[in-house]
Parts: structure tokens; sequence; C-alpha cells
């Protein structure tokens, strides 16, 4: 952990030590705390000037969106909870699937590897913060790209909690990092359930498979007995509904392994062509954007009820 800080600017800083601005501005000019003439405070360096009562920073909650078979609706749903979340809440949004689909939905330049700040087979960990994009207001990407691929094997304990340890230094920044899983099982699956606290499960409607349900279910566990114990699953979210379906009976088999959200996010077209324009949702269909408002609204009473 020693290799990691956050550097905070001075608005962040009054925020993380919970003074408003003015007081903050004479407490660290009257101590001379390491930062007063630049205006970047180091974490460690307010931890050690400032009462940790004071403090404010958040402890985010960490959501994977996961389900081991592809095109269930894991990116559309981490993109468009992550898009509703950021109208109140600072968020982060991590891809972490080698595909790298939500990163290209954004950004279309060169993408530094995460891969190169991890700590993996030999490399050096290094703070991951420089490759963070901001999207829109509240709204932060951690890319990805096809490098992520080469996490295959763990050659250590620490492997297993390369991620886990990368945003540690971030936790006081968000107040929700949302994980958009790839569709497969190993190593870069297992960092990101260790790392999350919550997960949530999109299930396409259209194709549904129950026996594929059932096998995420024992994934799930598995990793709850062994590796993370804090991890709570939020509940399984039904994607893609079309409404003549018998949704009754489908939820009813889902029910069976996790509980089921009450949203529904319904199949829309303008979801794959918000995609193909790189547009957020909200510029694009207003109705939609507002079936992910509930959907976070939802997520939010959910982690409220696991936490109280
Ligand atoms: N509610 C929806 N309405 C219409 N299209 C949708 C909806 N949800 C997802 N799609 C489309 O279905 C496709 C698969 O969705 P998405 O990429 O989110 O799945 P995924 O689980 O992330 O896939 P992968 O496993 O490959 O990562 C995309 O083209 C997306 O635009
Ligand atoms: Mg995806």
């Amino acid at each position: 952990m020693g290799n990691f800080d956050t550097i905070f600017d001075l608005e962040e800083a009054a925020k993380f030590v919970g003074l408003d601005l003015e007081d903050f501005q004479n407490r660290v000019s009257n101590l001379k705390v390491p930062g007063w003439k630049t205006g970047e405070f180091k974490q460690s360096i307010l931890l050690k000037y400032f009462e940790s009562s004071n403090m404010e920073g958040f402890d985010s909650s960490v959501i994977a969106v996961s389900n081991q078979k592809g095109g269930e609706g894991k990116t559309t749903i981490s993109l468009y909870l992550a898009e509703a979340l950021s109208e109140n809440h600072k968020v982060l949004l991590i891809d972490w699937d080698p595909q790298a689909n939500a990163t290209h939905l954004f950004l279309r330049d060169e993408i530094p590897s995460i891969m190169d700040y991890l700590g993996y087979r030999g490399k050096k960990s290094k703070n991951i913060e420089p490759i963070i994009r901001n999207i829109s207001n509240n709204f932060d990407l951690l890319p990805s790209n096809l490098e992520l691929a080469n996490l295959t094997t763990p050659y250590e304990r620490d492997d297993f909690e390369l991620l886990k340890e990368a945003i540690l230094p971030l936790r006081s920044r968000y107040e929700y990092i949302i994980i958009d899983c790839p569709p497969s099982l190993g190593l870069i699956l297992e960092n990101a359930l260790i790392c999350a606290d919550y997960i949530l499960v999109p299930i396409q409607t259209r194709a549904f498979s129950l026996q594929g349900i059932k096998d995420l279910y024992e994934t799930i566990q598995k990793i709850q007995r062994k590796a993370n114990q804090r991890l709570r699953l939020l509940g399984a979210v039904l994607n893609q509904y079309e409404g003549q379906k018998a949704l009754a009976g489908l939820a009813e088999g889902v029910k069976k392994y996790f509980p089921v959200f009450e949203t529904v996010i319904q199949r829309r077209e303008s979801i794959p062509q918000a995609q193909a324009k790189m547009s957020l949702l909200s510029k694009i269909d207003l109705t939609t954007m507002k079936n992910f408002r509930e959907l976070a609204t939802e997520v939010k009473g959910k982690i409220y009820v696991e936490k109280n």
C-alpha cells in the first residue's frame, strides 16, 4: 500500500477533511501544510495534519456487473447505471474487460495499458489515477485495452488482489465504483469479484438459460466462500425485456437463485444507437434514461439496506 497516494486539489482536499474552503485555506497556510503553495495535497499528508474524525471522504460502494455469459447487457447496464448515478454522485466506471467495449464507446485515442500499472509478473505497481479519464460531470472512466487479456495466471497470492489494491486510493473519491466485467471465468473476473462489495447480474430475457444462471450462482458462492466474504449479491436485473413475455414465470425461475430487481430494463433501439454514436444516453433518449434512473434508485436503496 505504501506506494499509493492520492493527490487532492484545494477543493477536494477541503472536502476530504470536512472543512469549508475558506477554513481549509486558513488552516493550511497557518500550519504550512505541504501543498499550501501549490494547491496539491497528498492524502497521506492530510491524514497527518487533520483529525481523522473530520474526514468526510467517501468509502465507495463497489459494484461488479457480472455474468459469465456473453451479451447479457453487462456493458450497457454498467454504462447507463453509472450515467444515472452520476447525476447525483461521483462515479467511476471501470472497464475491466479486455474487449474494452465501454472504453471504445467513449474514447478513440490510444489508451495506456492498465497492465503497466497493476504490478503483475514482476512489474512495479503504479498509481492508476493518471489513466482515469473524465466522461462528463461526476462521471470518470478507467479505460481498458486488449493487454488486460494477459492477466491469466496467478503467480503470487497478490495476483488475485491487483484491482482491489489499485483502487484503494480512489475509494475516498467516488461514491460509486462500477466494474464492467468480462464474459469469462478466470483471473480477470476473480480480481473484480474480490475487489467488489456488491454484485449485480444482468440477465437477458430473450435467450434465457436457467443452467447459465445456476452456473453463475455457483461461481459467486465459491468466491464468497473462498475469497471475499464481504461480497453481497444485489440481485439480477432482467434486460431486453419486451413486454409480451410471461415475465412472472421468468422472474420465478431466476428467483430460485437470485433476488430479482423490480426494475426491468426494456429493449430499446436507442440503446445500440447511443452506443453507435458514442453518446451518453441522456443526450439520445430520456425515456430510456428514466428506466436507468429507476434502476439507480433501486440500487441505492438496496445498498442502503445492506449497510444499515
Ligand atoms: N435493453 C437493451 N435494448 C436494446 N439493446 C440492448 C439492450 N441491452 C443491450 N443491448 C445490446 O445488446 C448487445 C450486447 O449488450 P452488452 O454489450 O451490454 O452485453 P455484455 O454482457 O456487456 O456483452 P459481453 O459479454 O460481450 O461483454 C449490445 O449491442 C447492446 O447495444
Ligand atoms: Mg461487455
